[in-house]
């Protein structure tokens, strides 16, 4: 059974590989659950948006690891992330996942119209009440990061963005480590368009794996990185965390860094905040 390491950041232990769980719904979301954590992850990656908070928790039932051992992700969608919105939305995601506590609480996405340090101020105090042993941020730019952590008084651990080898992300992940978090990956393997990638090719076939594996070890090879990979595909659940058996060399990693391009960002909402341009 393959076994992440974990990145330590601001006092949370997270495995460096998560399941994704984004469009998966009912039975398909319940098994996908169940079957990582039989196949070795200790890390699933939920939210509020994604109505399947109820299936996670089935899933998470079914799998029968003990509950101390997988680290459980949620996110308050932007609508809600004002002070009482935020504690809200947060206790009706436990009452779904069956949990009384998730390991990690996060603002889903910023929103203009809600100061950081309001939205701060909710987030740390759901952590207060005990809702989540951990906090952080997602889809934050560089100023909204620094914003964040100023207003916080609670460690905020990670800022979950969009990353694969087609988006430089260097800016964000130095402002990241900076401020001692992880940064996690979301939409790591990039689509179909990056899979097909020549370059990602020639090096999957130089150590007999997968251009999905040979993307995941980039993200994972990093320091402060972890990713989380959606499959509802048993074969491709097994295969994504099948990454820590195996290195990249340096010129490997340099190799997969230089495919970044300009038009590499793939979600854009209209409510997405201005982004930061590359490094
Ligand atoms: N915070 C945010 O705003 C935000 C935004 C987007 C995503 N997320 C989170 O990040 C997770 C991952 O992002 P994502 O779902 O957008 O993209 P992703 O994980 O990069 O890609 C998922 C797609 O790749 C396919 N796939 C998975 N493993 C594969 C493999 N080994 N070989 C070939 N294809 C493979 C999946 O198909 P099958 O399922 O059919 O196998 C699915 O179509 C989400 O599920 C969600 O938890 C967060």
């Amino acid at each position: 059974m393959a076994q992440a390491h974990r990145v330590e950041a601001n006092g949370a232990s997270i495995p460096a590989i998560g399941l994704g769980t984004f469009k998966m719904t009912g039975e398909t979301c319940e098994r996908a659950v169940a079957q990582a954590l039989a196949c070795g992850y200790r890390h699933i990656d939920t939210a509020r948006m994604y109505d399947n908070e109820a299936a996670v928790g089935a899933g998470l039932k079914a799998g029968g690891v003990p509950r101390e051992e997988v680290f459980v992700t949620t996110k308050v969608w932007w609508e809600d992330i004002a002070p009482g919105d935020l504690e809200r939305s947060a206790e009706a995601s436990l009452k779904r996942l069956g949990l009384s506590q998730v390991d990690l609480l996060l603002i889903h996405w910023p929103n203009a119209a809600v100061p950081v340090a309001r939205s701060t101020a909710a987030l740390c105090a759901a952590k207060r009440a005990g809702l989540a042993r951990h906090i952080g941020v997602s889809n934050y730019t560089v100023a909204l990061l620094d914003e964040a952590v100023g207003a916080a008084n609670e460690p905020l651990v990670t800022n979950q963005v969009e990353y694969h080898p087609y988006l430089d992300q260097s800016r964000l992940k130095s402002a990241i480590r900076r401020h001692g978090m992880a940064m996690t990956s979301y939409r790591p393997l990039g689509g179909s368009d990056i899979l097909d990638d020549p370059t990602l090719a020639s090096i999957a076939e130089a150590h007999g794996r997968q251009a999905s594996q040979i993307v995941l070890r980039w993200h994972v090879q990093q320091p402060g990185i972890v990713a989380i990979p959606k499959s509802g595909t048993p074969e491709r659940i097994r295969h994504n965390i099948e990454v820590f058996d195996f290195a990249l060399t340096d010129d490997e990693m340099a190799r997969i860094s230089a495919l970044a391009r300009p038009e590499g960002r793939m979600v854009k909402p209209s409510f997405a905040p201005r982004w930061d341009e590359a490094a």
